[in-house]
């Protein structure tokens, strides 16, 4: 039987046309200046996820649109480091909130980041806008280019052209069998304590990250703040370090948009730093090739092991410009063989591997930013036919099923938080053509 939020749900489902539904879920989740990824499970502002609001945004409010990051921004550390949540007020609802993090930062914030995506939508805004958009891109300029240096620097510590994550967190795809090899490696200690997830609150346990993936999310939080969050002993030390396709990959295309967006703005920086983090990047980016699956994949920088199969953060090897020409059509030729298998795709994890979940958050389901930044790449490297049916296939999961977190690849249910701002800001965004690879931008 219907609970009060899905009996309004389907009310607003019958009264409104799913574009109408995607601005009021924007609208709705405004908390004044930044937006929640959805009530309760996420009571905060998310990193990657305001970021996409953003895009959502600019579609009926350009003003709104830049004010998201600005107040994204507002959470930068004095290093450079754009934390992966800023907290601006204590609410119970979620789990870890900022009395476990202890950022001592103001506002308070989580320790880690998430995937580098800002520079590359602010482009897009930039170059759609008029003087107002170009004036707020070259405000944020300066602090875009001290998050990128924050990731070069703290997370490539041996200048390898490989960055590292400190957390599965880090790479917002929290619980991908990515991370099982640096996971199982960690030694969950005796004082963790006890503590209530609250997630399992909100969503069926079965969508969510399992007990001991918890424990560990948790027992790099204490290390991180332990050690009051010195990201320098954390890349050394720390319990997990691994390279992340997702997170290399939406660097190596934001560092290109960076510097793209520099010249457009007109803007006096220091070229040559931009073009040398794009160049070691294209080095570093080949040590994730994993041959025996033909395929980009997490490896663990501790011991060297690498992820086992193909996921949609490899499939950013296109939006990253990565690779050679074989190893793109390889992808592409797996790319397609998985969308053979699944109704909607992009999956992300590989449906032809055993530890493929339909269900369970990222290990499976599909997620819309992803479809976005896949679809992208595709598009740029001519393989239209399967970008259209990535970014068809953003628009009719909501449509099918509302507008979930994320959803099954088999079925289309939609899964995970309802109302959720980034699926309604990708579903505006494509509907309006806010995409670099066609022709309206
Ligand atoms: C969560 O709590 O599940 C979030 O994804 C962490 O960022």
């Amino acid at each position: 039987r219907p609970d009060r939020r899905q009996r309004e749900r389907l009310d607003m489902q019958k009264r409104h046309k799913p574009e109408e539904q995607a601005i009021e879920i924007l609208r709705g989740n405004d908390r004044g200046g930044y937006t929640v990824p959805t009530p309760g499970l996420y009571p905060y502002q998310w990193n990657w996820d305001s970021v996409f609001a953003a895009l959502g945004f600019a579609v009926f409010d350009r003003g709104r649109a830049w004010q998201e990051i600005e107040t994204l921004f507002e959470g930068q550390w004095a290093d450079g480091m754009v934390p992966h949540i800023v907290f601006r007020k204590n609410d119970p609802s979620y789990f870890p909130g900022p009395d476990i993090w202890k950022s001592n930062t103001d506002p308070r914030s989580s320790g880690h980041s998430q995937p580098p995506v800002a520079a590359s939508v602010i482009l897009t805004l930039a170059k759609t806008g008029g003087k107002d958009d170009v004036a707020r891109a070259r405000r944020l300029f300066p602090k875009l280019i001290a998050s990128h240096r924050w990731w070069h620097d703290y997370r490539d510590p041996d200048r390898t052209g490989l960055v590292g994550i400190i957390h599965p967190w880090e790479s917002g795809r929290d619980n991908c069998p990515d991370w099982d090899i640096g996971m199982d490696r960690i030694v969950v200690p005796d004082d963790l304590g006890p503590y209530h997830r609250r997630d399992t609150d909100h969503v069926d346990a079965d969508e969510r990250p399992t007990v001991q993936q918890y424990d560990r999310f948790l027992t790099i939080v204490k290390f991180g703040r332990e050690c009051g969050w010195n990201h320098r002993k954390i890349a050394a030390e720390g319990p997990f370090f691994m390279a992340d396709p997702g997170v290399q990959f939406t660097l190596m295309r934001a560092d290109r948009d960076l510097l793209e967006l520099g010249r457009l703005l007109g803007e006096t920086f220091d070229e040559g730093e931009i073009e040398g983090w794009i160049e070691l990047s294209q080095q570093g980016a080949l040590s994730m090739w994993n041959g025996d699956i033909e395929a980009f994949v997490a490896r663990d920088l501790r011991v060297g092991g690498f992820s086992t199969a193909l996921t949609n953060a490899s499939m950013l090897a296109f939006y990253a410009g990565a690779g050679t020409g074989d190893q793109l059509g390889l992808l592409a030729g797996h790319g397609r063989e998985i969308l053979d298998i699944c109704e909607y795709g992009f999956p992300s994890w590989d449906p032809r591997h055993e530890a493929f979940e339909c269900r369970r958050y990222w290990r499976g389901p599909v997620w819309s930013v992803m479809n976005y930044m896949i679809a992208i790449g595709l598009e740029e490297h001519g393989y239209a036919g399967m970008a259209e049916r990535l970014r068809n296939d953003c628009r009719r999961l909501p449509e099918l099923s509302g507008f979930y977190e994320y959803f099954d690849p088999l079925s289309g249910e939609g899964l995970g938080g309802p109302d959720f701002t980034w699926t309604a800001a990708i579903y505006l965004a494509l509907g309006r053509g806010l995409d670099p690879a066609l022709a309206k931008v």
